[in-house]
């Protein structure tokens, strides 16, 4: 069965979001497999955040990341990659769907990086690439 990295991004954490965010995770019957609370440094985001250096948003980004602690998960279910993005929403907070986790808790705040609570992978190659990156 698939597995994905989720991550509870720091306003996630700092907002007391966590249980709400695992809650609709089981609630689609996916499972908890790992997890871990992680005050993540430069180097590791710099790795998982590989695909978007030297764009404009990649330093903000980064300071946005290392800020406070993550919740770092691993889950598994059949399609987890998709249904878990499924249920974040798209990117951007402002405008993502109502009934999705970004949707329903995130907005924008005007600062230079989307906070939009949370992470999954968006690949089967990301998500190996990222659990063996999050959980080495
Ligand atoms: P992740 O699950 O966090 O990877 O989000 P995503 O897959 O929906 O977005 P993507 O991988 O394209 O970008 C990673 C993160 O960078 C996003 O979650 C945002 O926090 C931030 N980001 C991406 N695109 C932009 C952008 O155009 N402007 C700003 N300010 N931030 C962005
Ligand atoms: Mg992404």
């Amino acid at each position: 069965v698939q597995e994905t990295l989720v991550l509870v991004k720091p306003d996630g954490v700092a907002r007391n979001l966590s249980g709400e965010i695992l809650r609709r995770i089981e609630q689609k019957g996916y499972s908890l497999v790992d997890a871990k609370l992680v005050q993540a440094d430069r180097s590791l985001l710099a790795e998982h955040y590989a695909e978007h250096q030297g764009k404009p948003f990649f330093e903000p980004l980064v300071e946005f990341m290392e800020s406070g602690p993550i919740l770092v998960l691993r889950i598994a279910g059949e399609r987890v990659i998709e249904g878990f993005r499924s249920l974040a929403g798209t990117t951007d907070p402002t405008t993502a769907a109502p009934g999705t986790i970004r949707g329903d808790f995130g907005r924008d705040w005007g600062t230079k990086v989307q906070q939009n609570l949370v992470h999954g992978s968006d690949s089967p190659e990301s998500a190996d690439r990222e659990l063996a990156l999050w959980f080495s």
